[in-house]
Parts: C-alpha cells; sequence; structure tokens
C-alpha cells in the first residue's frame, strides 16, 4: 500500500463524511467515497464514488481493492451484528481504520450505561479485535443536531424542545473531520481514542438566540412537556422503552457537566471551532427563503435558470450552489443570493440582489472559476440558461398576510425597457380601478415587476399563496377574463413568454 492507494470513506455524503472527503481531496490523498446513490452524492472532482451500502457487507465488499485506510460511520445503531462483518472485511484489507464512535463511551467499565454508547462500544470492541491499527473518534452532541430546529427557525419563530436549559457542547463537523483526515493519513494516532468536543458550553435556549442573532429574527424556546417529548421520540422511531430510557439517561447527565476537551487543537493545530462559526457556515439552513424585494439596498437583480435532468439531481444542484457560496468569500455587493425550485421537476431559479451594476462588475472579475468548477464536478451535467441584470420597476403588494409558498415568473419580452415599463403602468392602472386596489385576487400576495437592464425582458415576480392559488387565476383567465391577454397582444413590442412556477427553497445573505 502506498499514497496512491485511496482512502475508503463511508457515510460520506452525511455530516462527518462528506467534510472528510474534502479534507482529504484538498490534502491531495486519492479518495473512494460509497454512497448508495451516486447521482445525488455531489462528491468533489476526482473523487471515486462508488455505488453501494456501506451497512451491507455484500454492498460493500467490491470496492475494498487497493484501498489502504478506511472512515467508518456506523447509520444504524441497532444493527451492530453488520458492523462486525463490515470490520472483519476491512480489517483484511486496509491499514488502518478511524471510527465514528461517541462520546459516550466510557473506558474501563465492565458495561456501557449509555445506551446510545453501548453500540458504539461494541463496534470499538470488534475494531480492536480485528487486529487493524484504529483510531476512534468519540465526539459529544454534534453542532449539526441543531439542524432539526431549520424548519421551524425558517417558516416560523419559536423552537420546541426539552430541557433547554442544559448546557452541552457542539462540535463542528469540520473539526471532526480534521481529526479524522490526521488520523487517516499521519502515523501516531493508532490505539488512540480522541474525545472531542466544541470549545464552549451552550444550553439550546443560547443556541436558539444565536440563531436569531445571525440571521436577524427573534426566536423563542418553548419547552416540550415530558409526554410531547416522549411522543417526538416515537415519532423519530423509538419504541416507547427505549425512548423512556433516552430521556432518563438524558435527565441523569443534567447535572453532570459535559467535558470540554482540547484534542482537537491537540491533533490538528488549531482550536475547535465556535457554535457562531458553525453557524455562519451553514446559516442557509435557518434563513427565510424567500427574499426580501423590496430591499432598498439593491440595485440590481441578477435572475437566471438552470436545468436538471429531474428532481433528485434539480435539488443536489441547489445545494451544491449554495454550499459553493457558504464556503467562499461572500462578494462584495452581493446582498443576497436566494435559490427555488421549479415545480416542473428540473429547474433551478436564482435570484440574487446586488447593490449596484459596479459591484456585479467586480464579482465577475474576481469570482474565483473553481467556485463553478466545484459545482459541475458535484453536479455534472447543469444546463446554464443565462443571466439577466434586472431592475425592480414597480411592486404592488395588497395588505393582509399571505405566507407566500409558490412564486410564479411570468415573463416577456420587450423591444425596449420603455415597452416594459408602459406596460406595467398600464396595467397596475387598470387594476386599481378594476380590482380594488389589486387586492382582489385571492391567494396572490404580490406582484414584483422587473425590466431589464438592457431592455429586451420583463419579468412579473408573483408572490402566491401556493401553487393552487395561481391555478385559480389561471384558469380564470382560460374561463373568459381575458383583458390581461388582450392588453398583452396589443402592446406593439411585447410578447408574452409565459409562467413558470417555483417552490421557495433556501437563501443565503450577508450575515
Ligand atoms: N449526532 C450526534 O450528535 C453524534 C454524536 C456522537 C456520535 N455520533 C455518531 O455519528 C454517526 C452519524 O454521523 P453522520 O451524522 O455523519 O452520519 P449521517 O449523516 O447520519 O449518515 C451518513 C451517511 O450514511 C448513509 N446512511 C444513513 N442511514 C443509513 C442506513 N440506515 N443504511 C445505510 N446507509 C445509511 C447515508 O449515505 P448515502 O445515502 O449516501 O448512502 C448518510 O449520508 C452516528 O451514527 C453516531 O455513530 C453522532
Amino acid at each position: 500500500m502506498n499514497e496512491q492507494n485511496p482512502v475508503l470513506v463511508t457515510g460520506a455524503t452525511g455530516n462527518v463524511g462528506r467534510q472528510v472527503v474534502r479534507e482529504l481531496v484538498r490534502a491531495g490523498v486519492p479518495v473512494r467515497a460509497v454512497t448508495r446513490d451516486p447521482g445525488t452524492a455531489r462528491m468533489p472532482g476526482g473523487v471515486e464514488v462508488v455505488s453501494g451500502d456501506h451497512t451491507d457487507p455484500d454492498s460493500l465488499r467490491p470496492h475494498l481493492d487497493g484501498v489502504r485506510a478506511a472512515f467508518l460511520v456506523w447509520p444504524r445503531l441497532d444493527d451492530t451484528a453488520a458492523a462486525h462483518e463490515v470490520v472483519e472485511l476491512l480489517a483484511k484489507q486496509v491499514d488502518r481504520i478511524v471510527f465514528l464512535s461517541s462520546g459516550a463511551v466510557r473506558d474501563g467499565v465492565a458495561e456501557q450505561s449509555e445506551p446510545i454508547a453501548r453500540p458504539h462500544r461494541d463496534i470499538e470492541v470488534a475494531i480492536e479485535r480485528s487486529g487493524a491499527r484504529w483510531t476512534f473518534l468519540r465526539p459529544w452532541s454534534f453542532a449539526a443536531n441543531t439542524l432539526e430546529w431549520a424548519d421551524a427557525v425558517r417558516t416560523g419563530g419559536v423552537v420546541r424542545g426539552a430541557l433547554g436549559g442544559n448546557k452541552v457542547t457542539l462540535i463542528d463537523e469540520r473539526d471532526i473531520a480534521a481529526v479524522a483526515v490526521r488520523a487517516l493519513t499521519e502515523d501516531g494516532h493508532a490505539g488512540t481514542a480522541y474525545e472531542l468536543t466544541g470549545p464552549e458550553r451552550l444550553s439550546p435556549v443560547e443556541q436558539v438566540w444565536s440563531i436569531g442573532e445571525l440571521i436577524g429574527k427573534p426566536l423563542r424556546w418553548a419547552e416540550l412537556s415530558d409526554d410531547e417529548w416522549h411522543e417526538r421520540l416515537l415519532d423519530r422511531g423509538f419504541d416507547a422503552e427505549s425512548a423512556k430510557a433516552f430521556r432518563e439517561s438524558v435527565r441523569e447527565a443534567v447535572d453532570t457537566p459535559q467535558p470540554i476537551t482540547n484534542a482537537v487543537q491537540q491533533v490538528t493545530g488549531r482550536p475547535a471551532r465556535t457554535y457562531r462559526e458553525w453557524l455562519r457556515w451553514r446559516a442557509v439552513e435557518f434563513t427565510d427563503p424567500l427574499p426580501d424585494i423590496r430591499n432598498p439596498g439593491s440595485g440590481v437583480v441578477l435572475m437566471s435558470t438552470w436545468t436538471l435532468d429531474g428532481p433528485r439531481r434539480q435539488r443536489a444542484a441547489a445545494d451544491a450552489v449554495l454550499a459553493a457560496w457558504s464556503d467562499s468569500p461572500w462578494p462584495q455587493g452581493l446582498l443576497r443570493h436566494s435559490v427555488f425550485l421549479g415545480t416542473d421537476g428540473k429547474t433551478v431559479l436564482h435570484y440574487s440582489q446586488w447593490t449596484d451594476e459596479d459591484a456585479v462588475a467586480a464579482s465577475r472579475d474576481s469570482d474565483p472559476p473553481e467556485r463553478v468548477a466545484h459545482i459541475d464536478a458535484e453536479v455534472p451535467g447543469i444546463q446554464r440558461n443565462g443571466v439577466t441584470s434586472y431592475q425592480l420597476y414597480r411592486s404592488v403588494v395588497p395588505g393582509g398576510s399571505l405566507q407566500p409558498g409558490c412564486i410564479v415568473l411570468v415573463s416577456f419580452r420587450t423591444d425596449t425597457a420603455e415597452t416594459g415599463r408602459s406596460f406595467v403602468d398600464e396595467l397596475l392602472s387598470w387594476q386599481e380601478s378594476e380590482l380594488d386596489g389589486g387586492s382582489a385576487v385571492g391567494g396572490m400576495a404580490s406582484n414584483h415587476f422587473h425590466v431589464s437592464t438592457d431592455g429586451t425582458s420583463l419579468v412579473n415576480y408573483a408572490e402566491f399563496e401556493d401553487e393552487a392559488a395561481h391555478q385559480a387565476v389561471v384558469e380564470s383567465m382560460l374561463g373568459g377574463d381575458d383583458t390581461v391577454p388582450r392588453m398583452i397582444e396589443r402592446t406593439p413590442g411585447l410578447t408574452g413568454l409565459g409562467f413558470q412556477r417555483f417552490l421557495p427553497y433556501r437563501g443565503l445573505t450577508r450575515h
């Protein structure tokens, strides 16, 4: 075995494995990544992606040839028998195994008291007995666990959970990965179990407060009753007995402060990242997906679409671009990048707001080409349909508090910008006179007319409560109310191009 032989990464699309792959690639180490779905795995360029279920020994076996080391994640903690088989297979092939274990594991005890520690220690023992050189990573709670609040944060202001006052340490997945990569590629880590933590203790209430502070939205913690907590665990697949045992073990641990170790610093040479650092990196998960279209600072809007060959890759492409933004320096003058998923299951819409044209031009000049290359490597075959620069011309936002669940882009070709603007003026004055200020269309939250800076295009970014609300508008036109189609027809230089519907997905704002 030598440095040309790949490192096998299991769980490669997961919280930690994805970061292990990236760190290995950065370090120039050949990687073989196992995933059940290579089509949506979004692996960096140069990674050998193989199709398999790493928790199924038969499925893993064909992928072990020539592998020199393995990073092992075990997501099926209810089935450690298969883990034993996998360990045996790996040990026959690799020089070293780095196993993602758990901070709950205690040394020097005959039996692990924590339910979560038992399967992890069981796998550790199998690895120790396998004869392979091993390193165990024993992290405490992942910062990524707080992603379970992301939906609640994006769509409301209340986060519900249990034991909101209990201080815990949260570790950034990138730090676990950094330690893993050292252990996979350097000598000196064999036979060591690293207990990995973040640098601070924060209660869930404080974590939620940090999220609110980052995204500029007041958030509130709501404590679950004991019964509600129990129900939630059942919903997550716990049976009644293990839900009870889990709650008891968490409660028992409340009075014992979690440790803060310096293992990340010791192994990598730099301190573990704080929860705020993690939040800045994963902010996209918590940020309201809908842009503030009327942001007065936004002088220019860039809109573009990508076409993919199906919903899973559509989503993978959206994730790839958001990850690329999260990882690269934020361009000067970019206020926000929002991503929408077409209801056709193929289209991704990018809507980015910039301060002015100069900022757009400066960013084009300085945009690292690697950013685009990374996205293309992660999701090959994106068809890019061109970028158009717009200015918001007029908005109509009727009163009321509809939460938009569907965005409709209604597009027109125009011969000049003036043609687009006059049409909008005519349309809106008709709406005001006929439709009582434009508020009579049920389920419509707003219309925002954008005129392209080159004068060739007009787009109405319309917000609807949901797809059905927009469909009702379309049907009313088909059913005879053809005022707007006639207005379009009789406007010289204006051609209607139709509409596309999108669902809000994610948005990134400068934080
Ligand atoms: N969360 C914590 O606070 C914490 C704390 C200490 C230790 N841990 C340890 O960390 C592990 C989780 O690590 P992680 O968050 O990086 O992993 P993960 O994201 O949950 O899963 C990693 C990958 O494993 C594959 N996978 C998931 N479930 C599977 C299943 N049932 N059968 C086969 N493959 C499956 C998936 O890849 P593909 O779909 O691409 O195949 C997934 O992306 C836990 O199992 C535990 O051992 C967690």
